[in-house]
Formats: C-alpha cells, structure tokens, sequence
C-alpha cells in the first residue's frame, strides 16, 4: 500500500473560482494536500489567502459565484467531486464534519443546545429516543469541555459565552462521530485563555475520538500549538508544506519566514502596545495575479526571475515542499 492509499483525505490539485463580474478570481488555484489517519493537520496564510475556499471545497459547500473546477478530493479512496448530491450530504453530516469562526451563525438561535445537539445525534443514529440523546448530547458537551453539562443543554446560543458556543459546535460535529473535523478559524473570535482551551480540546478529541483535523488559521501560533504538518497557502496556492517542528526550525519559503517574524515570542521584552513587525504590502487581488510568484512584491529575497516565471512546488527535504525559486533544483541560498 502506498503512502496515500493510506491518507483519510487526499485533495489533488483543486480549482476554486469566484465568477465575478469583474471576472474568474481563482481563490483556490491547484491545491494538494493529505490528511493521515489521526493527524493534525493546519493550513495558515494571511487573511484572502483561499483557506475558507480550500474547506468549503472539500465539503463541497462553495456557493455562487463560486464554482469548484478542477481537482480531486478523496475521502478514503472515495471521490467526493463526482459523488451524487445525496450522497455528498450524507458525508457532509457523516465522514466530515465541519466547525467554523463564528457558531452562531451555524446554531439555531430559536431552538435550545441541547435540542440542537440531539438532532444531530438523532440524524446520525436512527432509532435513538429523544431522551437518551439528551443524555448523548450531554455527554458529548462534557466531552468537549462544558462544565454543568445537563444544565446548559436547555441554553440557547445567545446564553452562551464564545467560548461555550464553540464547545457546544464542536459538540454538535462530534456527536456524529466523523472521520475527519475541518476547523476553519474556530479561535479567532475567542479571548487568547479560551482559545488556548479550545486548542487543547482539539488534540484531547484526537486522541478521544481518534478523529483527524483539519484546523485552518491566519495565527501561525495557533497551528505551532497544535498541528502536527502544516500547508502554507498563499494567493490560492500551497507555498509551503512541512511537519511543524521543522517549520519552525527552519521556515523554507519568505512568506513562512515572514509570517514567523510577524509572531510575538514569549521571551519579547518591548514594551505592550508595542506594534509586531508585519509583512509589508498586501496579498495580490486573485483577479489580476501577477505574472511569476505571487509573493516576489512583497518578498525580501526576490530575484529577477521571480516576477517572471511562477516556481512549481518541489521537494526541498524529506517531507517538504516549498513553492520558491531559491530552492529549485534542491538549492538553497
Ligand atoms: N462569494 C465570493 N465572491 C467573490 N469572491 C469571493 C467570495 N468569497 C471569497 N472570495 C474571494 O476568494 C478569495 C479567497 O477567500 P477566502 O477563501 O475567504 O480566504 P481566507 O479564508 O484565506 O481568508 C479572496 O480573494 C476572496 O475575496
Ligand atoms: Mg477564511
């Protein structure tokens, strides 16, 4: 059995467009990736980078003008582009389930948590009474970190804090038992303490529930805590990708290398409010992509090659790759 035979999630060369009047944006512009079994995987980039395309194509929700064009996604060997629509809803509330930055735009505001909780599980398993998936839902809101569980099952979203909401979210994907968690900014709304909390509770449920992760963010300090490979993504396309240690040891491309020194470090000294450094300029309008890498006007290591030809992403070590034209052939400079 090869490598992929044995990932839960292969994603080749995916195309998501925007059509717009203004005309075809390619938010998602030939991306590949792989989900092992059990493993954390993170994809960051700055905000505009594609990384909400990239999971809503996965889940095949990209609604218009949006439109997947090209690629392949691969749930256990299983091509979910081609699949009916039927099929691909039964996945959707099944194999993947999917969290996002804002819950409350995905709960009921009119039905309580834990009826909401018990639907899912309800939905998932035929034939189970609505007591006892309360008492599911209850355990499940445990599970994800609720204390007084049973009381907040007659909450309703707006009763509870971000952070609650965003249990009870998780709660509410879990409880279908999926193969796979797509998390795409589950922290960003949060306070650091909880957010720090929910991280937790993502590798707690890895282990748990054996579930592989999906956890999309702009902080490369969220995924550093959590992930265990990371994907890279900018303007459209995967720039980078590495197991997390070395990422960190070592950022390949300028734009990883970048987004590093834009982190603040736990050492730092300078005094509070003081302002990040930050990566000048911003990312490219999809619309108008500029000829060569998409990152050369904004990048510090850019040569005259790099606002000419686009560098394919090739092996620079043994489990990484890196979209850049210093590294081409394996050099390095
Ligand atoms: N409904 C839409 N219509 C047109 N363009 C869109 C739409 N949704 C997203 N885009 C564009 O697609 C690109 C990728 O967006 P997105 O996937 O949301 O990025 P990220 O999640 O990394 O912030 C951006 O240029 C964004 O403006
Ligand atoms: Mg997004």
């Amino acid at each position: 059995m090869s490598d992929t035979d044995m990932d839960l999630l292969s994603v080749r060369d995916l195309r998501t467009s925007y059509f717009t009047r203004r005309g075809e944006l390619k938010a998602v512009d030939g991306a590949s990736l792989r989900v092992g079994r059990g493993e954390i995987v993170g994809v960051v980039g700055e905000s505009g980078c594609g990384k909400s395309a990239l999971a809503l194509s996965i889940l095949r929700l990209v609604a218009r003008p949006g439109r997947i064009v090209g690629g392949s996604v691969s749930l256990e060997g299983r091509e979910l582009l081609s699949l009916p629509d039927r099929e691909m809803r039964e996945v959707r509330g099944g194999s993947i389930a999917m969290v996002f930055q804002e819950p409350m735009t995905s709960l009921n505001p009119v039905k309580t948590v834990g009826w909401q909780i018990a639907e899912a599980a309800r939905a998932h398993e035929k034939g189970l009474g609505k007591r006892q998936a309360l008492q599911r839902s209850a355990e499940m809101l445990k599970a994800a970190g609720v204390a007084e569980a049973e009381r907040r099952l007659a909450s309703y979203p707006h009763q509870l804090s971000g952070g609650l909401r965003q249990r009870a979210m998780i709660a509410m994907a879990l409880i279908r038992r999926p193969r796979l968690l797509i998390a795409d900014e589950p922290t960003t709304a949060l306070d650091v303490t909880v957010e720090a909390q929910i991280l937790g509770l993502m590798k707690d449920l890895r282990s748990e529930f054996g579930a592989s992760i999906v956890l999309i963010s702009h902080n490369l300090g969220v995924v550093a805590e959590t992930c265990d490979r990371v994907y890279v993504m900018y303007a459209g396309e995967i720039v980078e990708e590495s197991d997390v240690f070395s990422l960190f040891e070592r950022p390949l491309h300028p734009y990883t290398a970048a987004l590093l020194k834009s982190l603040p470090r736990p050492d730092d000294r300078s005094p509070p409010g003081t302002r990040l450094h930050t990566i000048e300029g911003s990312v490219p309008d999809l619309l108008a992509r500029p000829a060569g890498c998409a990152f050369a006007p904004r990048c510090e290591k850019a040569v005259p090659e790099c606002a000419v030809a686009a560098p394919g992403l090739a092996q620079a070590e043994e489990g990484r790759r890196v979209r850049c034209h210093l590294y081409a052939q394996g050099g390095s400079r």
